[in-house]
């Protein structure tokens, strides 16, 4: 059984009022959460996240990396650095990194071994434009995104990486993929790690993102092979949040 995983992704939303708000709101409704709970935070308050969350089943993730792990990359931050903060997670190939920053899957997987390399779970986001959906090209599309990180780590990597399905037409345009579509995509990839590996099919976390909120969390949460989501907006208030936390 595959506990639900619910993780927050804030972009680049914060301030450090608003997250000592934020997290002192989580916190204080964590009692009924059965969910495992992760919160991406912007580089420069997870060190005010991290003394927050001290002693709370939170956990705490960043929203991107550097591949090397030092040196003269002015601006970019390692997979170390994120560690010494205390996150344990850190989200690898946003659609909004693919398509903003030239993200390619080569450097994603790149992104995703550097994050292994240093014990932080990647949080591997893939999916398809509204375009490449209507051309039928969806499958075609997350199987290269997938594919490229086994051929680059291997099936076996795949027992700490959480995969996190982001339809890019679902994301922030409060147009969700039905319980229906979002089920079918996720089987797919299911499907596909089980070419490789059966039993890290079973084992692996596949989350749902998109306008995630707290009116439709539950029935696409409640789908056979939907494990938790990635939450943009409605991450970004506390009781929103809580309310998706509770479902799992
Ligand atoms: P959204 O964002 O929930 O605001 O659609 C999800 C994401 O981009 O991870």
């Amino acid at each position: 059984m595959r506990r639900t995983i619910v993780a927050g992704n804030w972009k680049m939303n914060a301030s450090k009022e608003s997250v000592n708000k934020l997290i002192l709101g989580i916190l204080s409704g964590m009692s009924e959460v059965r969910s495992e709970v992760v919160v991406c935070a912007p580089f420069p308050y997870l060190s005010q996240v991290e003394a927050l969350i001290t002693h709370s089943q939170v956990k705490l993730g960043a929203q991107n990396l550097n591949t090397n792990s030092s040196g003269a990359f002015t601006g970019e931050v390692s997979a170390n650095m994120i560690k010494d903060f205390g996150a344990r997670h850190v989200i690898v190939g946003h659609s909004e990194r693919r398509s903003l920053y030239g993200e390619t899957s080569p450097l994603v997987a790149e992104k995703v071994k550097a994050a292994l390399d240093s014990d932080l779970t990647p949080i591997l986001c893939v999916g398809e434009s509204l375009e490449q959906r209507e051309s039928g090209e969806t499958e075609i599309v997350v199987a290269e995104q997938i594919n490229t990180v086994i051929e680059s780590v291997g099936i076996d990597a795949f027992r700490n990486i959480i995969i996190a399905y982001e339809p890019v037409w679902a994301i922030g345009t409060g147009k969700t993929a039905s319980p229906e579509q979002a089920q079918a995509a996720h089987l797919f990839i299911r499907d596909l790690l089980r070419k490789s590996n059966e039993s890290i099919a079973q084992s692996t976390h596949i989350l749902y993102g998109g306008s995630m909120n707290a009116g439709n969390a539950k029935e696409l949460i409640s789908c056979a092979d939907i494990d938790g989501g990635l939450i943009g907006g409605a991450a970004l208030k506390a009781e929103d949040f809580l309310q998706i936390c509770r479902v799992g």
